[in-house]
């Protein structure tokens, strides 16, 4: 039987790769380079399907000129931010994603953020690898203990509450904003906050997890950081965009915002020099979801959808134009 042409964009772990290459016909770069957008295009001519990394922006221009042949595509991401729903929708093609195989990954990645940036942990790493650590220093890196303090967490879906669940184990006090109040068995001791300029008034640590959208671009604002408690913490596993980064980095020479932690950066891989020369940030990239678990996870669910679509059964995770992330989480 012939195998459906799948045109892929990346390179998988290897359960994911032997499964790619058992089952469909393969068209991918093979120099490891990047397929440009017209690459992309010419690839999916007479493609079935495509699997897509986060970096690929599909928009609205892309589904206008897409291989009508092409009937699904899956994204190995949470996040389908770079893809226009709308327009997908509008030339029948289904959206995959890969919701619930990321959420342990992105909190752990999280809290790691979370000490890394209160603990000072690139300060430490530094003073270790340099060898100026040659005294014993009582006064030297002393950091903002978690215990006891207010989290805020913007953007309570599936990776929010388990950072939740995580962060009540290191003995903080849980509050959120999300669009909707979450149901008391799941909310249990977190307290809500319809407003989310109201959730930043409290949060000495605060973590963002909502989606990008129109509405939570640059969320993160001078206007937003003012409103933070003097010497607070912010981490940001979720996406680059819902920052300023010159903002937060003024925050951060003034002191008003004690540390960062970012696993993203807006128009990554590159990202905002102010960050580097900084010593009160822990600054990793983009590895929220990066685990051998998850990876392979990720990639079979982004598989299974595009099999689903392509024999017309039900298919685990399909990103549907009315899910476009585009609620307002932010007050206009
Ligand atoms: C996601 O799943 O959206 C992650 O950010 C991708 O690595």
């Amino acid at each position: 039987m012939k195998k459906p042409i799948l045109v892929v964009t990346s390179r998988f772990i290897k359960p994911v790769e032997t499964r790619i290459e058992s089952e469909y016909e393969v068209r991918r770069k093979g120099d490891g380079t990047l397929f440009t957008g017209d690459e992309l295009l010419a690839a999916a001519e007479g493609a079935d399907a495509m699997l897509v990394m986060p970096f690929d922006r599909l928009d609205v221009e892309f589904f206008k000129r897409v291989s009508p042949s092409v009937k699904v595509i899956s994204t190995y991401s949470v996040g389908f931010d770079h893809i226009d729903l709308r327009a997908a929708a509008e030339r029948n093609i289904e959206i995959g994603y890969t919701p619930a195989e990321v959420t342990d990954a992105t909190a752990d990645v999280t809290m790691l953020l979370l000490l890394g940036a209160s603990r000072r942990a690139f300060e430490a790493q530094t003073l270790v690898r340099t060898g100026e650590w040659t005294m014993p220093r009582a006064l030297a890196l002393l950091g903002w203990q978690i215990t006891g303090k207010t989290l805020g967490i913007l953007g309570m879906g599936r990776i929010g509450q388990a950072v939740a669940t995580r962060a009540r184990a290191f003995g903080m006090k849980i509050h959120y904003s999300d669009q909707h109040e979450l149901p008391p068995e799941k909310e249990t001791d977190a307290v809500f906050h319809a407003d989310p300029l109201e959730l930043v008034k409290v949060s000495q640590f605060l973590s963002l997890h909502a989606p990008e959208s129109e509405a939570t671009h640059h969320f993160l604002n001078a206007a937003n950081i003012a409103r933070l408690p003097q010497g607070a913490i912010v981490v940001n596993a979720a996406r680059g965009g819902l920052v300023v980064d010159e903002d937060l980095i003024a925050a951060l020479k003034s002191g008003h915002i004690a540390a960062a932690g970012l696993d993203v950066y807006e128009g990554e891989p590159k990202l905002h020099p102010g960050y580097i020369g900084l010593k009160n940030t822990f600054l990793l990239p983009h590895i929220g979801s990066a685990t051998i678990e998850s990876r392979t996870n990720m990639g079979m669910v982004a598989l299974d959808n595009i099999d689903a679509v392509l024999n017309g059964s039900p298919a685990p995770s399909l990103a549907k134009a009315s899910l476009d992330r585009t609620e307002r989480l932010v007050p206009a």
